[in-house]
């Protein structure tokens, strides 16, 4: 059976998710070695290992303890939790990873005319996601027949499979090349860590929690932006108490001039054009304005 000091995070072995996933992993400090066959990647920096699969079965194996968390689309972690709803859930959505947006729509031909949702009843719809469809159908009190299909859904209607479809919308693209229009949004989605933290005791706990705030550090910093402004020393204090952080700055002196400081504060919300009329107004000079991830690329 599986080590009980290691921690496992299920990933999308290709896809929208894919990459993505392991670039924010990455800046979380998580190195890795790939297994040869691709299916697995080992953990050299952490005790933190991957497993590389489809994104779907994510839920499934976090339920079934082969790993604690996974990477997933939210239309995945909340399909699977809907379709499970009388068993307790197997997973909590502990972080949104801030990547891979996209929604989940009724889309129907685009020659058809759009006046609601009363006109669903009665009409056969294909997706992958029978349970947040059928949710939304139940809420907006529509009888309608679920056609599940595990891919390619936006060929359905010219197969004569259903005339309308849901499912997932990016760029419109697909929607557009199968002359289809979106509708109605049923889910907004983005990419989320799920896991098990509450039920985990042994050494994975700890590595959760480790995770977690990592993660947490790495997407704040994503928000972030460096300021840096120079001032003279008898304009420092007004300076200061104009400064947009609660984070404590770091002054420098710049050589050969007794007078002038260099001043640089890590902001993490961004920096209003009138914040910075009212730092030049005190004194402050040669102000930039900096976003941090540009700066570790
Ligand atoms: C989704 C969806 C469409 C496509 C829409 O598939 O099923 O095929 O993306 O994107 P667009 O609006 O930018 O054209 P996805 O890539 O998630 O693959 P999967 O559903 O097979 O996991
Ligand atoms: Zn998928």
């Amino acid at each position: 059976m599986m080590g009980r000091d290691r921690l496992r995070i299920a990933i999308q072995k290709s896809g929208r998710l894919s990459a993505a996933s392991i670039e924010l992993l990455a800046r979380a400090g998580l190195s890795f070695r790939m297994s040869r066959d691709r299916l697995f990647c080992f953990g050299e920096s952490l005790p933190i290992d991957l497993l590389l699969v489809r994104d779907d079965d994510i839920p499934g194996l976090i339920q079934q303890g082969v790993c604690e968390a996974g990477v997933v689309g939210l239309n995945v972690a909340r399909e699977h939790a809907l379709a499970a709803k009388d068993s307790a859930p197997a997973y909590d959505e502990l972080i949104d990873m801030g990547f891979g947006g996209c929604r989940l729509c009724v889309a129907v031909p685009q020659d058809e005319q759009w006046d609601g949702p009363a006109q669903l009843a009665g009409r056969r719809i294909a997706t992958s996601y029978p349970a947040l469809l059928g949710d939304y159908l139940q809420r907006q009190n529509v009888e309608a027949e679920i056609v599940v299909l595990s891919g390619s859904v936006e060929i359905a209607p010219k197969l004569g499979t259903a005339e309308i479809i849901c499912d997932l919308v990016s760029s419109g693209g697909t929607l557009q090349a199968n002359q289809l229009k979106e509708v109605a949004i049923i889910l907004e989605s983005n990419a989320v860590l799920i896991g098990t933290r509450a039920s985990l005791a042994d050494e994975r706990r700890e590595l959760m929690d480790l995770l977690l705030r990592r993660l947490d550090g790495v997407l704040k910093m994503r928000e972030s932006k460096l300021l840096t402004l120079n001032t003279s020393r008898e304009s420092l204090p007004s300076v200061l108490k104009l400064l947009p952080s609660s984070d404590p700055p770091t002054s420098m002196q710049i050589a050969g001039s007794e007078d002038r400081v260099v001043l640089q504060v890590l902001c993490h919300q961004d920096i209003s054009w009138h914040q910075l009329e009212e730092l030049k107004r005190a004194g402050a000079g040669h102000l930039l304005v900096m976003p941090v991830e540009k700066m570790l690329a």
